[in-house]
């Protein structure tokens, strides 16, 4: 599949995101996979799928230490789509040994103690989810960030051997909400508090009138570490 990346993005260049993620799903039915971090993209893509009844198994990474509304969020949409969405939690025995070893908020301390917190409570799992499957559907989107500027709409993920297809990449933030409002789509009500972007609660804060959407994400790092290594 590696070496069709190039022609796929040329074929798809001008497609819609649901026509993109039709196409994935009829041709490799039952391996394609979507992340879901219940992201205001991620809404969209689940709303997408669930309308389209488009054959996509969908998943989300529980931490262990995201916020009470993230949770919340997850079971209304459930709920309102008549969907399910498997749930990966991390290890047990790594999240105690590291707990134990560096404290239960080492991610302050240095980069490194986050990126093992993001590993443990998120790569791992992520690992398990997309074992055997051909297709990983993303919410990533150009515009959140400088680390996001040269994606593809198809990627060729070394690191689990798949294949990532990031749909709304090129979708501005005032299209996404559109879609979002016009289509009655639940969204996390922390959007409305401040939080563009939410990830776990310890790592996540409000942000300012004015400061980039990403700038509560890890707010003590600098913006070329922050990412959690999902996509790297
Ligand atoms: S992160 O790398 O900073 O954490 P971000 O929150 O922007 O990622 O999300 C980007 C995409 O990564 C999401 O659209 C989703 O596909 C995936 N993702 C991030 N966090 C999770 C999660 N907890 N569970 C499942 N997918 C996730
Ligand atoms: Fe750990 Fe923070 Fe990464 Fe969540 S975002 S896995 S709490 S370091």
């Amino acid at each position: 599949m590696k070496e069709r990346i190039d022609v796929w993005n040329q074929q798809f260049e001008n497609a819609t995101p649901v026509d993109v993620m039709a196409w994935f799903a009829s041709e490799y039915r039952g391996s394609v996979v979507f992340s879901s971090s219940l992201s205001i993209e991620d809404q969209l893509i689940t709303y997408l799928i669930a309308h389209r009844r488009l054959e996509i198994s969908l998943f989300t990474l529980d931490t262990g230490r995201l916020f009470q509304e993230t949770y919340d969020l997850l079971d209304i949409t459930e709920k309102k789509y008549g969907i399910k969405m498997a749930v990966f939690f991390p290890e047990a025995s790594q999240v105690e040994e590291m707990v134990n070893n560096k404290g239960v908020n080492l991610f302050y301390e240095s980069v490194e103690n986050r990126k093992l917190c993001c590993h443990i409570r998120k790569i791992e799992p992520l690992r398990r989810a997309l074992k055997g499957m051909s297709v990983w559907i993303t919410g990533l989107r150009r515009e959140q960030s400088v680390t996001r500027k040269d994606l593809k709409l198809l990627e060729w993920d070394q690191n689990h051997a798949i294949v990532k297809l990031n749909p709304l990449l090129e979708m501005t933030q005032e299209e996404l909400w559109a879609h979002i409002e016009i289509n009655h789509i639940p969204v996390n009500p922390l959007h409305h508090q401040g939080y563009p972007s939410i990830g776990c609660y310890p790592c996540t804060r409000a942000i300012a009138p004015g400061e980039d959407v990403r700038a509560g994400r890890w707010w003590w790092e600098l913006p070329q570490y922050k990412e959690c290594g999902l996509h790297q």
